[in-house]
């Protein structure tokens, strides 16, 4: 811990000081999440949490520790046959090249190396069956910090397995969003570990937005018109927001999200939740790793003042043409929610954004972790 300070990092180095008392005010520091969990004080302390903002400082600091530990920047790739299509120059940004598959290594690896040594040496707590719990597990293996993940009894043995590879322990539980969070407050409270949560957190959202820091080095000035980001807690798409809007403010941030999220709803009425009854239910798409409909309460704090007031909205139709066609024109295998932008690009719909002069867009590819047997579904030739 550094004097003056409690947020603790495990890096020891921190180049933006000046910024980090206004960050200690509003945001309680990720470990004593566990301990409030622990102690079912989550509530509670939730509470505090959305007055609090994530800012391009936390961004870079984020990616320093992202490069400490050799997590890649993530390339761009072209495709002249989808530009053609689409009427606009689209370049996507590969984040299903990430480390285990996806842009959640990068969230999972912040807060995982922001832990000060005597705190991650406890290990971390996570509750996710696919990508966040991989990533979480890998992080924590890069850490050499132990690492437990609660996963639902009925996940396929093959993502368990992936989870397994990166040297998490795995504890399964009943597949409710109940027994994941009684689960993870139980070994959070055995092992006296951190939890990690996969969006509404602060340290795993400036993660996150080194994808716009890394866009913004990438891609020239006159390269970048705007930004499609696909949708789920809102810690991918706020974490983007941030570093983005603070360095190119004309760029537009659109959401894109899986039919059934209503996020189109909750923007024109500016509510994060439009009926509590219904906000942990998960919605129905092959876009499996957006299943939550709320956006958090931090992303939304953090950004949603910052993200166009445009939501594009895919069906599970366009989505698994988008994988077809990532899989042909690319030759990219991605998953279910890493077609989504391509999906958005090539729907009728995007002749309106189109129309409106926007000629550079930055497509979030976000994730490349599929079945074989769904990948083959998507892919195979169409009689
Ligand atoms: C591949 C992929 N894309 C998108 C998302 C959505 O991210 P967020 O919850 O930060 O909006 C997830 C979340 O798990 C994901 O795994």
């Amino acid at each position: 811990m550094r004097s003056g300070f409690p947020y603790r990092t495990g890096d020891g180095h921190n180049a933006y000081f000046n910024h980090r008392a206004r960050f200690h005010l509003n945001f309680f520091p990720i470990h004593t999440w566990g301990r409030a969990l622990a102690a079912g004080k989550l509530d509670h302390m939730r509470s505090f949490m959305p007055s609090g903002r994530v800012q391009l400082a936390h961004v870079q600091e984020a990616a320093e520790r992202l490069k400490a530990v050799g997590a890649l920047p993530t390339p761009i790739l072209r495709s002249s046959i989808i530009d053609k299509s689409v009427g606009c120059v689209c370049h996507f940004k590969g984040e299903h090249l990430q480390r285990t598959g996806s842009f959640k290594y990068r969230g999972a690896t912040n807060a995982v190396g922001a832990l000060d040594a005597k705190t991650a040496a406890n290990g971390v707590v996570a509750h996710s069956s696919g990508n966040h719990g991989a990533a979480v597990a890998a992080a924590a293996q890069a850490r050499g910090i132990p690492c437990c993940i609660v996963v639902p009894h009925t996940t396929p043995a093959a993502k368990i397995e992936n989870i397994e590879r990166y040297g998490a322990r795995v504890v399964l539980c009943e597949p409710t969003q109940t027994a994941r969070t009684e689960a993870s407050a139980a070994q959070v409270k055995a092992m006296g570990a951190t939890f990690v949560h996969p969006y509404d957190d602060a340290l795993v959202l400036a993660g996150q937005g080194t994808i716009g820091l890394e866009l913004h080095e990438q891609l020239g000035r006159d390269e970048l018109d705007a930004v499609l980001v696909p949708v789920s807690g809102g810690g991918l798409i706020g974490g983007i927001a941030v570093a983005i809007k603070a360095l190119r403010p004309s760029v537009r941030v659109i959401a894109v999200e899986p039919q059934g999220k209503e996020l189109r709803l909750c923007f024109a009425q500016r509510q994060r939740v439009l009926d509590a009854a219904t906000a942990n239910a998960p919605i129905d798409t092959i876009a499996d790793a957006i299943r939550t409909k709320a956006f958090g309460p931090i992303p939304w704090a953090s950004a949603s003042d910052l993200l166009d007031p445009t939501v594009l909205s895919v069906s599970n139709a366009q989505i698994g043409e988008a994988m077809r066609v990532a899989f042909v024109e690319m030759k990219q295998v991605v998953e279910p929610a890493g077609a989504l932008t391509l999906a958005a690009l090539l729907a009728p719909e995007f002749g309106a954004l189109r129309a409106q002069g926007l000629k550079h867009v930055a497509a979030v590819v976000c994730g490349g972790n599929v079945d074989l047997e769904l990948l083959m579904r998507h892919v195979a030739p169409r009689s």
